[in-house]
């Protein structure tokens, strides 16, 4: 681990601290929770527990800074977070492995959040300066003249809640921070307790980028604890939480009349028609499925094949799947472990209830430690509790259908509505089963993704509320401020009109 002088008054050891007003602290409860690499069992680091008294400090503080920080010009607002983008890019590599440690990412990947994260800071900034208001006159509607005139811009919302998940603990707290603090609110983060440490980082760049004490905050502690006194507090203006449908459902309740973008679970299904090209499709199903061990909201989580192609399809992603690494993520092996022994169980359960009601294992079904092999389930069908449910580990169930309708019929009959694929060289059929998925997006020829970051992303159902995405990220944390002159006719020019002059 490259050692880097900055961080090192974030914590002291490896018991990391709170931050508050650009200041790091220790909390009251004088409680710390451990971290542990999910690969090894390894302590890596501690977070403290905050206390409610704690979160009320912090929401204060932001809350107070709300106008200084929006006050200083956007071109300014801009500067700080490509300087952000610009550290976050120079501490990638030490920033990627605290990351690989922490959630089991594989390194390059784990760097890869880091420089994602980078891109959308930069991204965002270059976005905030083509955002305009608009003039709107008043006569098109009977009754009004011109002298109404509206003048509309945009303005923060207030003190934006940011909540991200373990499977991208830096990227997925950064792309909420970005926006809202471009948009001129000020930020209250709280990063996942499976996975804080790296995004605890996010004080130290963004100070250093020239954030000013107030605007941006970090409070630790479990969502279970600490999670919905957060959200329904008063001084929360706009929540924007990346997790489990469960946990969204249960924020919606609590968090009461606050304006909320919520991205949660999914279940997207491939479906593969007969002509569909059988390297492309076999090759995206394949990563889509099992790159960070399946622990991606967008993995492919079901196939649906046509008869015509089902056979070879499943015996060629099974061939290529038995080729996948599988070990440490320090050495890059494509399946790591699962975040916790509990979420382990949880696979193992899918799995065998499937195995139980007679679906045909192709591979794997082998646990040691928290990696569970990558597994393919053929002759699944919808009695089976993995037809439905999200794994959010390596198993890849294989459903067969029949006709392009039943495959419409089965995606749809999903409580999750995030993406859907549809693999064939007919564009006109792939378009016309595009009208009919009940998704947020649908790829065609192409795995499931939320990139590239400036694209919208949304689900639909149990999967979402709102829309992300650089631009879309912007207006969720903004609100129209609109201002109507009602000017008088005085002075008015007097013009001859219709007269014709012989
Ligand atoms: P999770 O258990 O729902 O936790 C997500 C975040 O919510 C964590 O920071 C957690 O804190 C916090 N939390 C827990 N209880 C809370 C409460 N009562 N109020 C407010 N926040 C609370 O999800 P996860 O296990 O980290 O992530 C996996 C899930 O996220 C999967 O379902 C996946 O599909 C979904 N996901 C969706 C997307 C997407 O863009 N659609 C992206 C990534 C992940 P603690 O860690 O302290 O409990
Ligand atoms: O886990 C959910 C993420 O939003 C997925 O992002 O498609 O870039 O892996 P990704």
């Amino acid at each position: 681990m490259i050692d880097i002088p900055e961080f090192s008054i974030l914590k002291e050891g490896i018991n990391y601290k709170y931050y508050i007003n650009n200041k790091w602290k220790k909390s009251n409860s004088g409680k710390l929770i451990s971290v542990y690499n999910p690969y090894n069992n390894e302590l890596i680091g501690t977070v403290q527990a905050c206390t409610k008294q704690e979160v009320d400090e912090i929401i204060k503080a932001a809350h107070e800074n709300i106008n200084c920080w929006d006050n200083i010009p956007l071109n300014k607002r801009a500067e700080i977070l490509n300087k952000a983008a610009d550290l976050m890019l120079k501490w990638s590599e030490p920033l990627g492995f605290l990351l690989m440690k922490e959630i089991g990412k594989p390194i390059e990947s784990a760097i890869s959040e880091i420089i994602r994260t980078a891109e959308i800071f930069k991204a965002t900034a270059d976005s905030s300066l083509q955002i305009s208001g608009e003039t709107i006159l008043g006569d098109a509607f009977e009754g009004y003249t011109r002298e109404k005139v509206s003048m509309t811009y945009r303005v923060p919302l207030g003190v934006v809640l940011c909540i991200g998940p373990f499977n991208y603990p830096f990227n997925l707290t950064g792309s909420k921070i970005a926006p809202a603090l471009i948009a001129g609110n000020t930020v209250v983060m709280k990063p996942p307790t499976q996975g804080p440490l790296t995004a605890l980082h996010f004080g130290i760049i963004l100070e250093k980028a020239g954030v000013p004490p107030g605007a941006f905050h970090i409070i630790t502690g479990r969502g279970s604890e600490i999670g919905d006194y957060l959200v329904s507090h008063p001084l929360i203006d706009m929540i924007n939480f990346t997790g489990s449908s469960e946990i969204g459902k249960n924020l919606a309740k609590v968090a009461g009349m606050k304006p909320l973008l919520l991205e949660l679970g999914g279940k997207d299904a491939a479906i593969v028609l007969d002509d569909a090209d059988l390297e492309i499709t076999v090759k995206s199903i394949v990563s889509g499925a099992f790159s960070y061990s399946g622990q991606r909201c967008t993995a492919v989580k079901r196939v649906l094949p046509m008869p015509g192609i089902a056979d070879k399809l499943i015996e060629k992603i099974t061939e290529e799947t038995l080729k996948l690494t599988i070990g440490d993520p320090a050495e890059n092996k494509t399946i790591g472990p699962l975040i916790s022994s509990k979420q382990c169980e949880y696979v193992q359960g899918l799995i065998d209830d499937a195995l139980n009601k007679g679906a045909t294992l192709k591979c794997g079904n082998k646990r040691e430690g928290n990696i569970i092999w990558p597994t393919i389930l053929d002759k699944v069908n919808s009695d089976m509790r993995i037809a439905w449910e999200e794994p959010f580990g390596p198993v890849l169930p294989f459903i067969r259908i029949n006709s392009a309708e039943q495959a419409i019929e089965i995606s749809n009959k999903s409580e999750y509505g995030l993406q859907g694929m549809i693999f064939t060289e007919d564009i006109d059929l792939a378009f016309n089963i595009a009208q009919e998925l009940e998704v947020g997006t649908v790829q065609i020829n192409g795995k499931s993704a939320r990139g590239p970051d400036h694209f919208p992303f949304l689900g639909t159902k149990s999967s979402g509320l709102g829309t992300q995405g650089i631009k879309y990220s912007i207006e969720a944390m903004s609100r129209p401020k609109v201002v109507v002159f009602n000017l008088t006719e005085r002075g008015k020019l007097v013009k001859k009109c219709f007269v014709s002059e012989k």
